[in-house]
């Protein structure tokens, strides 16, 4: 197939780009480097500068396109809270005016990248497709307004769309010829920034409540590696079907506490890591865990690489970014 994929030097869709090119697909990137890295994009991929807005229609326009993969977005949830105007224009505005490009070059099928941060503060743990979503901060209300209009774009224009809730996103593609993994100048995520003691970047990490009620104390979240997530996005192109929008949740469906996440790190890296214990976050909840039922059902997605996977991969690929 002949697809376009937003946010392709980016951590995951630069991930996501590598294996689509190994599946043998041809794969255009359409990306405005505002926190990607150009040499992010796998050899073999076509790198297009520039903002959905300006360049979407231009790449799609008589290209012979098959469908799009979506990961283009603005996370970072702080930066959400600071400026929300910014988040509502980029993520929503922004993933509008693709959808308007895709059906105005004939293009529709879209993989789309939605995020836990839908469902906010959940209800009962393992998080279903079906539970509420009252997102907590910007970011999350903008990704489920992305998905609302996908759902309106599949009954009103006959768009097919999946909207895949990743969880947490770790580990890095590193098969030999291809070395892919995460280089966020902002880094917000536990594992990279945990690594970061080990490397001897940072002095500590730090532990955000200790008085959660969970096994140890502290937050339990679900851990994805980039590499299985990768191998949904394979499922879900095939899933897509004209006129109909279908979301899964994309995790493991098993927790692991802060405490557990640094032990693992301090196994693989053979480094102490110390851990300073800070009060709590406001707004982080204390657990947030995926029911993977609904995909490992139905599109036969099974999850094959273990948290210590994760690190060992995150870990391999920092050093060599170094
Ligand atoms: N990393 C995670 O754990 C996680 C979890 C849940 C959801 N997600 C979602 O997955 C997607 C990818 O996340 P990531 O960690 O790879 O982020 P990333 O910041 O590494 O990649 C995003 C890419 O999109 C590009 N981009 C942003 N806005 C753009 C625009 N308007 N036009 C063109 N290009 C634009 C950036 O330059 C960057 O290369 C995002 O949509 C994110 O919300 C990530």
């Amino acid at each position: 197939m002949k697809l376009l994929v937003t946010g392709g030097a980016g951590y995951i869709g630069g991930v996501v780009a590598a294996q689509l090119l190994d599946a043998g697909h041809e794969v255009v990137v359409l990306d405005d480097l505002s926190t990607g890295h150009a040499d992010s994009v796998p050899e073999g991929a076509r790198l297009v500068r520039g903002t959905l807005r300006e360049a979407a229609f231009d790449v799609l326009d008589g290209g012979n396109f098959d469908a799009v993969l979506h990961f283009a977005a603005r996370s970072l949830v702080g930066e959400s809270v600071e400026k929300p105007g910014l988040y509502w224009d980029s993520n929503l505005g922004e993933s509008l005016a693709l959808l308007d490009a895709m059906r105005r070059a004939g293009v529709d099928r879209i993989v789309f990248s939605s995020t836990a941060a839908t469902y906010g503060e959940p209800e009962s743990t393992p998080i279903l497709e079906t539970d509420p979503t009252r997102p907590t901060n910007p970011y999350g209300a903008t990704k489920l307004a992305i998905d609302t209009a996908l759902a309106e774009y599949a009954r009103l224009h006959g768009i097919g769309g999946v909207s895949l809730r990743y969880f947490n996103v770790a580990g890095a593609l590193l098969d030999g010829r291809r070395v892919q993994g995460e280089r966020h100048t902002v880094e917000t995520h536990l594992i990279p920034n945990v690594l970061k003691v080990a490397l001897g970047e940072r002095e500590s990490v730090k532990v955000f409540g200790e008085d959660y009620p969970t096994p140890d104390g502290t937050c339990v979240r679900d851990y994805i590696h980039v590499v299985d997530l990768g191998a949904a996005h394979l499922l879900a192109l095939d899933a897509c079907e004209p006129g109909v929008h279908q979301i899964f949740n994309l995790g493991n469906g098993n927790g692991f506490s802060v405490r557990e996440v640094i032990e693992v790190c301090r196994e693989v890296t053979g480094h102490p890591i110390p851990a300073e214990p800070h009060p709590r976050r406001p707004g982080d909840p204390a657990v947030l865990v995926a029911s993977s039922e609904k995909i490992r059902s139905q599109l036969g997605w099974k999850p094959e690489r273990d948290l210590r996977a994760m690190v060992a991969d995150a870990w391999e690929f920092a050093r060599r970014a170094r």
